[in-house]
């Protein structure tokens, strides 16, 4: 890919960019932030480890001038204030969808073809503000969430069995806060059943312990996390870069999928070069589809907070 965007050069972001860098997903990776001259430095060094890590991309950034992002295929959206111990993510929902409603706006003149990927808090309904700034097809906006969130998911698993990550396949459903639903149904240790290998006690401690995961990480830095965040995202972006097909958990708008309508919240899909494929529709039990309407619930709430506000009116 030709060029890459992302915009917000915090933990997340610069994390991000490093990564697919790292991963040589495109010629150029445009870092882009308000402060002056943060994105400059991050970029410069970032940019600074080509010849050691042995990449390519070349690795920019810039203060505010959106002109250097003209032409992006992808669009990564960071910017953003993160959360402080003690506030919920939902608590940053006035600051941030101004700053995201911008930011999408502006990007968009300069790439209007671009898929756009979201990763500031509150995930799912920042999603939804980006996807009405963007107005485009909601297959070309989504969410990172799940991506981090089995993650998290993943590695608890691996600790307890003392497994490879590797061998870990796991799914999550439902919104990027305290009520997601991660479904021990559809985990597996390379197939073998997360059931047969580890009792429910401890499964239900993983599954609280991956709900509360990104607060787990405020309590102990003060901030939230971004080497997770930032390397989820760039997982969603190198799918769409080689064009791969991959099934991921992603932030998605539903329109009658899992019996949910008008609402961006974590599904299973399938990512390719056009973004969303298709949303991948499962059989849920009577429990996981409790789960599931329950966190959708939280969700609407926190939606209903930026309809509230009328940033979208015109
Ligand atoms: C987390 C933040 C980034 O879960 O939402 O760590």
């Amino acid at each position: 890919m030709k060029k890459i965007t992302v915009i917000g050069a915090g933990n997340v972001g610069a994390t991000c960019a490093n990564v697919i860098a790292h991963k040589d997903l495109a010629r150029e990776v445009v870092l882009v932030d308000v402060k002056e001259g943060v994105a400059e430095g991050k970029a410069l060094d970032i940019w600074q480890t080509s010849s050691i890590n042995y990449f390519n991309t070349r690795v920019v950034g810039t203060t505010n001038d959106y002109l250097k992002t003209k032409g992006s295929g992808v669009i990564v959206i960071t910017a953003g204030i993160p959360r402080k111990p003690g506030m919920s993510r939902d608590d940053l929902i006035k600051t941030n969808a101004k700053i995201v409603k911008e930011a999408t706006e502006k990007a968009i003149k300069y790439s209007p073809d671009a898929i756009i990927i979201v990763v500031s808090n509150p995930l799912d309904v920042m999603t939804y503000a980006a996807f009405q700034a963007a107005r485009k097809s909601a297959n070309k906006v989504f969410g990172m969430a799940g991506i981090l969130d089995t993650g998290r998911y993943r590695a608890f698993i691996a600790e307890a069995l003392n497994v490879s990550p590797k061998d870990i396949h796991a799914l999550l459903l439902g919104g990027h806060g305290d009520t997601m639903v991660p479904l021990p149904r559809y985990t597996s240790i390379n197939g073998i059943p997360i059931t047969e290998l580890l009792g429910k006690e401890e499964i239900d401690k993983i599954v609280e312990r991956t709900r509360k995961g990104g607060g787990e990480l405020v309590n102990l830095m003060g901030t939230s996390a971004w080497y997770a965040p930032g390397a989820a995202a760039a997982q969603m972006v190198e799918a769409i870069v080689d064009d791969q097909n991959r099934i991921f958990p992603v932030c998605a708008n539903l329109n009658g999928e899992y019996g949910l309508k008008d609402i961006y919240i974590g599904v299973p899909v399938k990512l390719s070069a056009n973004g969303i494929e298709e949303i991948v529709e499962l059989n849920l039990n009577e429990e996981e589809k409790k789960m599931m309407n329950e966190s959708a619930n939280s969700v609407k709430k926190v939606m209903k907070v930026l309809d509230d506000m009328k940033l979208f009116e015109d």
